[in-house]
């Protein structure tokens, strides 16, 4: 036991503040196919409150659980949901409506639920393509894809030549994903090592607000 705890106590040390899956590898063969996401350092993303993905030009859909939920909240009967609130529906083929998804209409270039303060006014009811956004498997599929997904604030001017954009309805975009720019990594700096030049890429850039 003795020998146990001696052999054990130093890696043990070095292991503590790293996250599970890190500390896996420092105890499994090296050769041992574990793989980790390209965001195993995490994703720095804080919602700015600025609504945008409520704007975006496309389609939100309810799941058929997540409807007796809101239609509650709102005091409404499933028609009167309907008639206000819902613009499609997919309905399975034996046509139990309970069972429908539905997509929410839309109101002057935003979510119909989107108040005029910029908040979600089902908020605590909000549909799970929602809630997850910006966390969506296709833009955590691939580091280039949730780069993509960051935008800029509006009063933040782009430097020339920038790949970086503003948010539109057609484009969407999320302001609150912090990256730093690829031009960063100056011409001819470019680091031989994956590893490096990706810290470099994610290292966390606050945006100068003008
Ligand atoms: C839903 O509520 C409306 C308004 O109160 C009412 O006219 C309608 O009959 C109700 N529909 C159903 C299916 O209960
Ligand atoms: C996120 O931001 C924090 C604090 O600014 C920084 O220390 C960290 O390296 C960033 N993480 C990633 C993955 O960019």
């Amino acid at each position: 036991m003795l020998l146990f705890l001696i052999i054990l106590t130093p890696q043990a040390d070095a292991l503590a503040n790293k996250p599970f899956i890190r500390k896996l590898r420092g105890v499994i063969p090296a050769n041992y196919p574990l793989s980790l996401p390209w965001y195993e350092d995490g994703l720095n993303f804080s919602c700015t409150g600025c609504g945008k993905c409520c704007k975006v030009d496309g389609d939100v859909w309810l799941a058929p659980e997540e409807v007796p939920p809101i239609t509650q909240h709102l005091g409404l009967n499933l028609s009167e949901f309907r008639s206000n609130y819902i613009k499609a529906e997919i309905t399975p083929s034996d046509g139990n409506e309970e069972e429908s998804w539905m997509c929410l209409k839309r109101d002057e270039g935003a979510c119909v639920f989107l108040g005029k303060d910029n908040r979600c006014s089902i908020y605590d009811h909000r549909p799970v393509q929602c809630r997850t956004y910006p966390f969506w498997p296709s833009l955590l599929s691939e580091e280039a894809a949730w780069l993509e997904e960051a935008v800029l604030p509006d009063e933040v001017t782009i430097d020339e030549g920038s790949s970086e954009r503003h948010w539109s309805p057609e484009l969407g975009g999320c302001e609150g994903i912090a990256v730093t720019t690829t031009n960063e990594i100056k011409e001819g700096e470019a680091s031989d090592s994956d590893d490096e030049q990706e810290s470099t890429l994610f290292k966390e850039k606050r945006l100068k607000q003008k």
